[in-house]
């Protein structure tokens, strides 16, 4: 999909993703990585900002959040609003997008390795950004481990992404152990579509 129908896409979804906000399950998984988050945090794919509500307020010094949309920026500065966590936005392409080695305590990324078109390489760019003592925060969704489901998400991917804009089939543990990553601890759910991967970047 071209580069400028994809952020139309997200641009016209910001309603959605503000209503799907406080989804419980959505909920239970942020709730479980997020507050691991500390000290300078840099969050890709920030959309709407919906997990401004779980970082803890106390251990981030400052978050500054990367979108490609504009209209999930502005959805983002009005979630800011409720919360009391020193934000700054770039509206950018997360592949235009540079800064120096080590520049962040955390990274997050959630639900967002489905989009980039090359995910190592985005992968790799963290690795550099955090700071070697840091925190690689993913929440991510992906190729199940039930082979009936992986199966279906195979076929179904080239509607999927269509429709969505992302992939459904990609093997998000092989991705991260593709890049410098190190993997640290791994829950998955959803008969292991859901991954949450707490990670650290590699020399
Ligand atoms: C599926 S949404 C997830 C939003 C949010 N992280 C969450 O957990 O609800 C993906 C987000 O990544 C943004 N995005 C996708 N590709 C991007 C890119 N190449 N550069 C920057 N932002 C991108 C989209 O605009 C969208 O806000």
């Amino acid at each position: 999909m071209k580069q400028e129908k994809l952020i139309r896409k997200y641009d016209k979804q910001v309603s959605a993703y503000e209503n799907n906000r406080d989804n419980p399950t959505l909920v239970k998984w942020r709730s479980r990585i997020i507050p691991d988050a500390y000290g300078s945090v840099l969050e890709i794919g920030i959309g709407v900002g919906a997990n401004f509500a779980y970082y803890e307020r106390e251990k981030v010094n400052e978050l500054l959040g990367v979108d490609f949309s504009k209209e999930m920026i502005r959805g983002a500065e009005r979630e800011a609003s409720k919360h009391h966590i020193k934000t700054s936005f770039i509206n950018k392409d997360i592949r235009h997008v540079q800064f120096e080695s080590n520049s962040f305590d955390s990274i997050v990324s959630t639900l967002t390795l489905c989009g980039y078109p090359n995910p190592v390489d985005t992968l790799n760019k963290i690795n550099d950004w955090c700071r070697k003592d840091g925190k690689v925060l993913l929440m991510e969704h992906g190729l199940s481990t039930n082979p009936f489901l992986s199966v279906t998400q195979k076929i179904v991917d080239p509607l999927f992404n269509k429709v969505s804009g992302c992939h459904c089939n990609r093997n998000m543990i092989k991705l991260v152990e593709k890049s410098r990553l190190q993997i640290e601890r791994v829950e998955r759910y959803w008969s292991g579509i859901i991954c949450l991967i707490w990670a650290r970047p590699r020399e």
